[in-house]
């Protein structure tokens, strides 16, 4: 359904957009989404390799866990697709200012052009050292043996991501963009995990419109304001088209 018929979600143009993605975005790219049939939580535990009670209890299985997930996504056929890339040609050409807050832990969104990101649930091409605090860009397996290389102490690095149970990066500064917003969108997820899932419910509090953009309705649907379902690689570059009056 063209945005056109979806005028009163229209923002002015100096409103800035606030987008959610998840990991039904990457999917076309060749990355598995968690809940899908055949997706990550169906092949391996969440209590085995996303909490850091396992991290604690099994580090080398954790670890192994996110290198696997790490050299796939540095493998060349994994590339951004055209949701990805016309979300970036949204921010270069919304005047109000575009923001992607991603669940993911690609680095797709970048690849593709995105500049205003942020990475809630944190980013599999960086590590952080237990130690000493400090994050890196790290595209090599890790293991607990590799030194951090700024305090060069072993057995304190970890993938930069957050694991369940740990809390969700720049919250308060989402909640601010939230709170600001002419339109929340949400791309890709199935509103199972919190809080990016409670995004929506702020957008209603603040009377802001919102549109979901997956492939079936998710466990949020109701709560939006409108839904367009399809594939990401076919709706969203459309949508981008509708709401830059293409
Ligand atoms: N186009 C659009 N949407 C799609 C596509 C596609 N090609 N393929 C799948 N989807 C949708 C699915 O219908 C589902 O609603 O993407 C959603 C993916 O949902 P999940 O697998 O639950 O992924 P996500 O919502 O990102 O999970 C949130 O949970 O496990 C944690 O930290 C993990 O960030 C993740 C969080």
């Amino acid at each position: 359904m063209p945005f056109s018929s979806l005028e009163g979600l229209r923002p002015r143009p100096g409103q800035p957009i606030v987008i959610l993605t998840g990991a039904g975005i990457s999917k076309e790219s060749g990355l598995d989404t968690f809940r899908d049939a055949d997706g990550i939580w169906s092949k391996v535990r969440i209590e085995d390799v996303a909490t850091y009670e396992a991290f604690v209890r099994n580090p080398k299985r954790v670890h192994a866990f996110y290198n696997e997930r790490r050299r796939g996504l540095l493998s060349p056929n994994i590339q951004p697709n055209a949701a990805h890339r016309a979300l970036a040609r949204l921010e270069r050409e919304w005047e109000g200012g575009v923001t992607v807050v991603t669940q993911n832990i690609d680095d797709l969104h970048e690849r593709a052009g995105t500049k205003a990101l942020i990475h809630m649930h944190g980013e599999l091409l960086k590590v952080e050292c237990e130690h000493c605090r400090a994050v890196h860009e790290w595209r090599e397996d890790l293991s607990r043996d590799v030194r951090c290389p700024d305090c060069s102490r072993a057995a304190g690095l970890r993938p930069h991501v957050v694991w369940f149970g740990e809390m969700p990066m720049e919250m308060e500064r989402i909640s601010a963009l939230l709170s600001e917003a002419g339109l929340f969108v949400s791309i890709g997820t199935s509103g199972n995990v919190y809080p990016a899932a409670g995004f929506v419910s702020e957008a209603r509090a603040h009377g802001t419109p919102s549109v979901e953009l997956n492939l079936e309705p998710s466990e949020g649907a109701s709560l939006f304001t409108h839904a367009i379902n399809g594939p990401a690689t076919q709706i969203v570059p459309a949508f981008v088209d509708d709401l830059l009056g293409r």
